[in-house]
């Protein structure tokens, strides 16, 4: 393996040369930690792989490619990425997003790292205009990977705009693609998503036994399946090329310091961010859609939510597997990013409401048409190929998002 093996970024050393006896030292450091759990405070990651820098091929610095890096799960990601000291170059169009949450996972990431972070580069550019990506590339390369994440994501809006979406989540991974074969860039994460397995799936998803591309209810999923047969077309031509697609769950929470988090424009569509807005006193109540479904509990609808934490670490995972599959060997794989265990709508509510102290006003509506009673992950494929899994609780997801919206009431500064 090319990688070195993770050290601990807290390293606990205890020096024979000090004074203090061994046992009063030990007791100072429990009570440390159990103040800061108390406190509520936790280790900003919480990982095997978290604290490692693997990213150095001999004296060799890696540089990553992060399109999209600039929206809410790529922003998590690159923080990530530059803990461990990867350089990384986004491109965004800033489309759905704001160039501060850059400055903030900057200002972040030398917090935690100082020196030995990664260096964090910023390019503005539609991924639709393919000669100044090229351009780009070539001033700043070269890249040992790509994260894709570029795209519009909105259901309801891809209802009513479909070509905009058909246009631009796949004619900017086209773009990508072309780039990645002649920048020699051979591993690619893609942010696919749990939508590809359609409507009528049974849960839990599986990747290779539940069927994709069925009953798919909007051209958003559309253009996750649709991408994910183009990246499967293009590996098969490619045979180096080394692709992980990743389909998410629920992403939700924020970064542990309310610094970045999620903002979107609007009114939101996700249910997170919408108890959020309640919460915060910005939305009269929240209406569940059903109460009745069986399965659960509670009888409201259940998701699989998964930390944007997790899901950041869950790509460093994904390319620290495309670097070790030896050089001049193709893979693609598909796999979930997701907890494996289903939550409530209520169950959401509650937690939120502990987290933020306050009561989320909600009436029950009718069922909405294609609204499934349960989705979640099977996991397992994640953990056996990647070793990654999700350790954020619910509380986690809740206590994040609610420090994220108390901070940043309006999101970033327009
Ligand atoms: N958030 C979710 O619930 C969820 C679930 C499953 C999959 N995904 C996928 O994960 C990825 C990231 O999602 P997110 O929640 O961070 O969304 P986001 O909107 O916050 O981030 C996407 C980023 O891509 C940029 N972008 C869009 N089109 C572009 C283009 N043509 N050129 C350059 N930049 C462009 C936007 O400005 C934005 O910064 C997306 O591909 C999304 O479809 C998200």
């Amino acid at each position: 393996m090319r990688f070195s093996e993770p050290k601990s970024r807290f390293p606990m050393r205890i020096s024979k040369s000090t004074n203090s006896p061994l046992k009063l030292r030990l007791a100072l450091v429990l009570i440390f930690l159990g103040l800061l759990s108390v406190l509520g405070v936790r280790a900003i990651s919480s990982n095997s792989i978290s604290s490692s820098k693997w990213l150095k091929l001999g004296s060799e610095k890696v540089s990553i490619l992060v399109t999209g890096g600039a929206g809410f799960i790529g922003s998590h990601t690159c923080l990530e990425l530059l803990v461990r000291g990867f350089d990384v170059l986004v491109i965004d169009s800033l489309i759905n997003s704001n160039e501060e949450s850059l400055r903030r996972v900057r200002r972040l990431a030398a917090g935690e790292c100082g020196k030995t972070c990664g260096t964090l580069a910023f390019v503005k550019l539609d991924l639709l205009d393919a000669e100044r990506l090229d351009s780009t590339l070539q001033s700043y390369g070269p890249f040992r990977s790509v994260i894709h994440f570029a795209a519009l994501k909105s259901v309801g809006e891809s209802v009513s705009r479909p070509l905009d979406y058909y246009a631009n989540n796949l004619q900017a991974l086209t773009n990508v693609l072309r780039a990645c074969t002649k920048h020699k860039i051979e591993n690619i994460v893609f942010s696919s998503s749990a939508t590809v397995y359609g409507a009528v799936a049974k849960s839990p998803m599986r990747e290779m036994a539940t069927p994709v591309g069925q009953n798919i209810l909007n051209p958003y999923g559309q253009t996750k399946f649709m991408a994910e047969v183009i990246l499967k077309d293009f590996a098969q031509a490619n045979p180096k090329a080394r692709i992980a697609c990743l389909r998410y769950f629920n992403p939700v929470g924020a970064h542990a310091s309310g610094e970045i988090g999620e903002d979107p424009l609007g009114i939101p569509t996700n249910l997170v961010p919408y108890i959020a807005r309640v919460a915060s006193g910005r939305l009269p109540s929240l209406t569940i859609y059903g109460n009745d479904y069986e399965g659960s509990e509670d009888g409201t609808a259940r998701r699989d939510y998964i930390h944007v934490v997790d899901l950041a670490l869950g790509h460093i995972a994904a390319l620290k597997w495309l670097d070790s599959i030896p050089e001049d060997t193709g893979a693609f794989e598909a796999v979930n990013i997701g907890t494996g265990n289903a939550i409530s709508v209520l169950e959401m509510v509650r937690a939120y409401e502990k987290a933020s102290g306050k009561e989320i006003k909600f009436e029950v509506g009718p069922r909405r048409v294609g609204d499934a009673g349960a989705v979640w992950a099977d996991a397992t494929k994640a953990k056996t190929l990647f070793s990654w899994e999700a350790t954020h609780t619910l509380d986690d997801m809740a206590a994040d998002s609610w420090r994220w919206v108390s901070k940043n009431p309006s999101g970033y500064p327009k």
